[in-house]
């Protein structure tokens, strides 16, 4: 077992990696009340983990990702007789985390929360960090709280009843972490990601660890995404657009746009030709989709749409090298041309 340590002016959290799920009562404060949030395939699949608290269960998929989804549970929070001394455990994929953190962080003005993330990129990602929120009308994530969980118990073994398509997923934001900031990550996954992919717990759990360390060390730097944490949207620029366009799961949407921004790097003079072929190399590996056929004209108005509140430049997360991003600030009249180039 590996513990990183996620250190911030107000707060130090803790990410145990290989920790057995079960286990996340010896995590929890004595003496307290404990109320578990998590969804119906955790309750089918994984009924050990829920059984001796109270549960609060919530629909799945982003649609119950809202301030309605918010609102019952405060309201199954007074009726359990929830007060300041709970303690809030989220069990399940981001949807879960984002969801149990955000209501968590508000109710009575703030209630302790600990995170059991059940997905790989809620093991990741999507826990570690402190961003917690829920999506409003079409726009995702637009209403949060910056609170960190005390603790984020990450086990591998809860993933085996996890469907291969949303292991994939998680694979995407794995890549983008040893893109951004983590070459022996990046060289480790071209040698052992596609075992991991197929089952092979040991080379998971150290893919697992090496994320979290790089996220962990970026949100303890920039906790508040003024500067450095932005490098975390590594993809996701042109990805949520892809997402918007294509419905498709976030992570095929991400590795398109992480295949983009390394081309774009590379037309920038930046980044060496090899390393983009590297990285989609290693995303094709994994199933991951480098390409997408949608016109660079609908791409790039559903990007602006996306990006109005940034003003006439674009934030691009571009490659120097795979284990280098930056955040540069592209003028939006040349990105357009950039993507066309880019395909
Ligand atoms: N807070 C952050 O920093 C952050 C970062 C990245 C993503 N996110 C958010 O995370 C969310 C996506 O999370 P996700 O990809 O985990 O999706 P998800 O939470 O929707 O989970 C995917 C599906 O897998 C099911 N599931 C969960 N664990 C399972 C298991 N062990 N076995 C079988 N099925 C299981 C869920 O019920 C769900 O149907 C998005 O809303 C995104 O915005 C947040
Ligand atoms: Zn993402």
């Amino acid at each position: 077992m590996h513990q990183v340590t996620v250190h911030t002016p107000l707060f130090t959290s803790r990410v145990l990696i290989g920790e057995r799920a079960a286990r996340f009562p010896d995590y929890l404060p004595k003496g307290r009340q404990v109320v578990i949030i998590t969804d119906a395939a955790i309750l089918r699949l994984h009924r050990e983990l829920t059984q001796d608290y109270p549960v609060i269960e919530i629909g799945s998929g982003e649609e119950h990702k809202t301030l309605q989804t918010a609102e019952q549970i405060y309201h199954q929070l007074v009726s359990l007789g929830a007060d300041r001394s709970t303690f809030v455990v989220g069990i399940g994929g981001g949807i879960v985390c984002d969801v149990t953190g955000f209501a968590a962080s508000t109710y009575m003005r703030g209630l302790r929360f600990g995170f059991v993330p059940t997905t790989l990129l809620s093991q990741v990602d999507a826990s570690v960090g402190g961003k917690n929120g829920v999506n409003l009308g079409g726009f995702k994530n637009m209403v949060g709280t910056f609170v960190q969980p005390e603790f984020v118990l990450c086990d591998p073994r809860v993933l085996q009843t996890l469907p291969r398509t949303e292991l994939v997923q998680g694979f995407a934001e794995i890549v983008k972490a040893g893109a951004i900031r983590d070459a022996a990550l990046f060289d480790y996954l071209e040698q052992h990601a596609v075992a991991a992919l197929n089952g092979d717990e040991q080379a998971l759990e150290h893919i697992i660890l090496q994320s979290v360390r790089m996220k962990a060390g970026v949100v303890e730097r920039d906790e508040h995404e003024q500067g450095e944490r932005r490098v975390l949207n590594f993809g996701h620029t042109f990805g949520h657009a892809i997402e918007k366009l294509t419905k498709r799961p976030h992570g095929e949407a991400v590795s398109i746009g992480m295949a983009m921004a390394a081309r774009i790097s590379v037309r920038l003079g930046m980044l060496d030709a090899g390393d983009a072929l590297r990285l989609n190399s290693l995303l094709q590996a994994l199933s991951l989709p480098v390409e997408t056929c949608l016109p660079v004209s609908a791409l790039f108005e559903a990007l602006k749409k996306d990006k109005k509140k940034e003003g006439d430049a674009l934030h691009l997360v571009l490659l120097r090298a795979l284990g280098h991003a930056d955040v540069q600030s592209v003028p939006v009249s040349e990105v357009e041309t950039l993507m066309s180039q880019s395909l």
